[in-house]
């Protein structure tokens, strides 16, 4: 670890979403930068394969099979950690419909998952921290979707506000304890939720995304997990109430 700010050794790190994409690089590169990890997901089987790639680096990982929507399993793993430094909230769906043909159980789902589920890792990770009079930080994963309005995005973009209301909320509440709060909010990123399955398709929304940024490509989740990586850290350590916005100089191409 060539910069001391950066260096996460002897901190524990809990990532929600862990099983793939975003969560899953956030989880990998925090272990790399020393962290002890616990991975929590819904999916088993794509955690086990997260926890064998730290291991395989000379990592150390922990799994939480667990529905963030459900805050007595989110307490029960957090408050399984000896110690708790870092919360990354990643977790999350799509769901895409036009206003006029949303119904209450598409909005009341990703509510659940994307904003309930995000509530819930950030009120037991700060209730921890505050116990044990640690400090620590919090990570929310927002998304550019909160720049702007899109097409059938009501759902996604009103959980993703709420989750930077959140932020912004808590951060103001615990910053004396030592705790900072900050959001990131991703572009387009290459991962299984922004997978069109078919090859044709993939590549033209790709091509489209890539011509709305400067940078002339779509992200990677590593792209995001080093966003992640510098909040986590003490390279951030003024940086609380913030959205960090890794886009490739996009917010939202609408
Ligand atoms: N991919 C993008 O372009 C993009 C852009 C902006 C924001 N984001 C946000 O980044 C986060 C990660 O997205 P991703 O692209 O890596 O998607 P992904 O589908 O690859 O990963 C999401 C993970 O969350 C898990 N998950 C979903 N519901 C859960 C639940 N109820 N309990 C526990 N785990 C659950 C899934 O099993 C999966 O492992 C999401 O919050 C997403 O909204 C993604």
């Amino acid at each position: 670890m060539p910069v001391k700010a950066y260096d996460l050794t002897g901190r524990t790190a809990f990532v929600t979403g862990a099983a793939s994409g975003i969560g899953r690089a956030c989880a990998v590169l925090l272990a790399e930068a020393g962290a002890t990890v616990h991975g929590a997901d819904l999916d088993a089987r794509g955690l086990h394969e997260t926890a064998t790639l730290i291991k395989d680096r000379g990592g150390t990982a922990r799994t939480h099979h667990l529905d963030v929507t459900d805050r007595t399993e989110v307490r029960q793993a957090v408050e399984s950690c000896e110690r708790l430094d870092v919360m990354a909230a990643v977790a999350g769906i799509m769901h895409s419909s036009p206003v006029l043909e949303t119904r209450d159980e598409d909005l009341d789902r990703v509510l659940a998952v994307n904003f309930k589920g995000v509530l819930y890792a950030c009120q037991e990770a700060a209730r921890l921290m505050l116990a044990r009079d640690s400090g620590g930080s919090i990570v929310t994963m927002a998304s550019g979707a909160v720049d702007t309005g899109g097409p059938g995005l009501l759902c996604y973009g009103v959980a993703k506000a709420a989750v930077v209301q959140l932020t912004k909320t808590l951060a103001t509440e615990v910053g004396r304890y030592g705790i900072r709060v900050n959001a990131v909010a991703p572009g387009w990123i290459r991962t299984p939720m922004t997978d069109r399955h078919d090859a044709g398709a993939q590549a033209h929304t790709e091509a489209l995304m890539a011509r709305m940024s400067p940078l002339g490509r779509v992200g990677e989740p590593e792209d995001i997990a080093h966003a992640v990586l510098h909040l986590a850290s003490d390279a951030s350590a003024f940086t609380t109430g913030q959205i960090l916005r890794p886009n490739g100089g996009v917010a939202m191409p609408w």
